[in-house]
């Protein structure tokens, strides 16, 4: 137990150590087994997954995508579901059977478009167990991909920034990329939150100058990391300058209807969507938290102009184009006490708050797909990159993860009451409170917890807060859930050197806190150098999906199953006595 802290009754597992194994080490009493890896056959037709990288463009567009990341389940009846899970991005050495970095050809680009995008999954129950398996054939089976028909909608459609020779309308936009993590509509549809799109451009013109938008938004045209635009004239910026525009959205899906187009929702703003936290405001209108993952960024909120209307579904399609978008500030403590303060959302509207034509915004759409620039002019606070956002259940106050910011106390990025540490390298989760009106425009917030290591650093700030303890160290926290008992759970995507800063900290790891106690107990580890994240259960809460992405980033792993090469995986978790997971 945490020093000084109540024993929480929330938390009923043990809490396990650090793992460096090449597996998933889970608490005692639990189970982790594999649903669904990166290349198993999913659509009608698909080939069997080929361990030596062989399988083609073709053959990839009807398998499991790679590299998935957020992801929600969607009951259909007690024994029968449909998943919608990201497929963030590709481990290129695995990817083709060349095991170059880059892509060497189109095929090569459209294999790896085709290993992006969402996997839509049916699963069914296996017996009258808690264990679920995918069910193939299904209608329900689906990829969405890098090249997939989708539509724009809200204030930004159609507008100049967004037209391009293919598609002059700027209405119709082919695929989604780099889809880090999600959220989950009232109305039972996917929101998959596009995140570091500008890695897939680039461009061979040696003499291209990238704009200012573009340098915020870390485009390096010269230095196209993977490789696509040199065969794919698309994701040419020097050609296709505005199709970068088109890419940085929260895109709204409807699983249930195979046939469905996604909708890129531009009312959300364009940034590097990390996910999308859903709920409803005490007064009916749709809350949407959203974090934007990079250096010094910053945290959103989305009000919708009118209310959600459970009695018609159909009601609620325009409540994701017509609203408001805000953008955090963090203020400290009037009194000075550390890690707390107030804050207020500033609102992204063209006209306010200096968001006009003499500071370079033409319009309202401009405010929308320059959401950064406008999030600078009003003066939001810069992050120590905001990664996910989730919401208790049972008081309304909302979480974030800071994962880390190793810029942070350098020039231009001086720290702040909500991102305390210089070069902070452990992060932290930060959560405000809006007096149960997730309309509210001003907060109280605090921080949860200062993620450390008291191994290497017994002392001072790199040591956290009290409810770090040697047994439970961790860096660099990502994926957040609440489950509806109010348990916390937290993913990690850091570092797994397991040396110096990070001894005794091992690969990455799940763990659960106890929002009241603070409490975090570790309760599952992954295998070597990938990430776990991506959090889903049933909704008896008996089974929970989390996901092991990228492992053996570094090659050094065979997960799972002995793999020629590691895959990427759904993970499921049951407890063998079938109880609630974590309870
Ligand atoms: Fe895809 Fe910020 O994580
Ligand atoms: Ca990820
Ligand atoms: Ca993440
Ligand atoms: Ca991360």
């Amino acid at each position: 137990l945490a020093e000084n802290l109540p024993a929480s009754n929330l938390l009923g597992f043990k809490g396990i150590a650090a793992s460096t194994a090449d597996e998933v080490v889970i608490a005692p009493g639990y189970k982790a087994e594999v649903l669904i890896s990166w290349g198993d056959p999913l659509v009608d037709g698909a080939m069997a997954f080929d361990p030596n990288g062989g399988n083609s463009a073709a053959e990839q567009e009807k398998q499991f995508g790679d590299n998935n990341d957020g992801m929600s389940f969607f009951p259909i009846d007690d024994n029968h579901g449909v998943m919608a899970i990201n497929n963030e991005y590709v481990n290129e050495q695995y990817l083709f059977a060349h095991g170059g970095s880059q892509a060497s050809s189109l095929e090569d680009v459209r294999k790896s478009q085709a290993a992006h995008g969402v996997s839509i999954v049916a699963v069914k129950r296996i017996g009258d167990s808690q264990r679920w398996q995918v069910e193939r054939p299904s209608r329900y089976n689906r990829r969405i991909t890098a090249n997939s028909e989708m539509q724009f909608s809200g204030p930004a459609t159609g507008h100049p920034l967004l037209q391009t020779a293919a598609d002059p309308s700027g209405r119709r936009v082919l695929g989604t990329l780099n889809n880090c993590s999600n959220g989950k509509t009232p109305w039972g549809t996917y929101l998959t939150c596009e995140e570091n799109f500008e890695t897939y451009f680039g461009t061979q013109q040696a003499d291209y100058k990238t704009t200012p938008e573009q340098k915020r938004y870390a485009l390096k045209a010269n230095e196209p990391e993977r490789n696509w635009s040199t065969f794919d004239e698309r994701f040419d910026v020097a050609k296709n300058p505005n199709e970068l525009n088109r890419f940085g959205w929260i895109v709204e899906i409807d699983p249930m209807n195979p046939h469905s187009t996604p909708i890129k929702r531009t009312a959300l703003g364009r940034f590097k969507h990390e996910n999308a936290a859903v709920t409803v405001a005490k007064d009916g209108r749709l809350v949407v938290y959203m974090g934007d993952d990079e250096r010094g960024e910053h945290i959103y909120k989305y009000v919708s102009k009118n209310k959600v209307d459970s009695s018609n579904p159909a009601n609620n399609h325009r409540l994701l184009d017509d609203g408001t978008l805000y953008v955090a500030q963090f203020d400290g403590d009037a009194n000075g006490t550390p890690l707390k303060g107030t804050g207020r959302w500033l609102a992204l509207e063209f006209g306010k708050n200096g968001l006009t034509p003499e500071n370079g915004f033409r319009d309202a759409a401009e405010v929308l797909i320059f959401a950064r620039k406008a999030a600078s002019q009003v003066g939001a606070t810069k992050m120590d990159r905001p990664e996910w956002i989730a919401i208790n259940p049972h008081d309304g106050q909302t979480y974030c993860t800071l994962t880390n910011n190793s810029k942070r106390g350098e020039e231009g990025m001086p720290v702040n009451a909500a991102n305390p540490r210089p070069n902070n390298l452990y992060g932290q989760i930060i959560r405000w409170d809006e007096g149960g009106d997730a309309t509210a425009e001003n907060f109280s917030w605090d921080i949860y917890v200062l993620a450390g290591n008291p191994i290497a650093h017994p002392e001072g700030v790199n040591r956290g807060t009290p409810n770090i303890t040697a047994e439970n160290t961790f860096n660099s926290p990502d994926g957040l859930g609440f489950d509806k008992a109010g348990r916390l759970w937290i993913l990690t995507d850091g570092k797994y050197s397991n040396k110096g800063d990070y001894q005794g900290q091992g690969n990455n790891q799940m763990l659960v806190g106890d929002p009241k106690s603070g409490e975090i107990r570790r309760f599952m580890v992954g295998p070597k150098s990938c990430e776990l994240t991506g959090i889903a259960f049933t909704p008896d809460y008996k089974t929970m999906f989390v996901n092991v992405q990228h492992p053996g980033e570094e090659g050094d792993s065979r997960f799972p199953n002995n793999s020629p090469r590691p895959r990427s995986s759904v993970i499921m978790v049951t407890r063998e006595d079938g109880g609630v997971i974590g309870a």
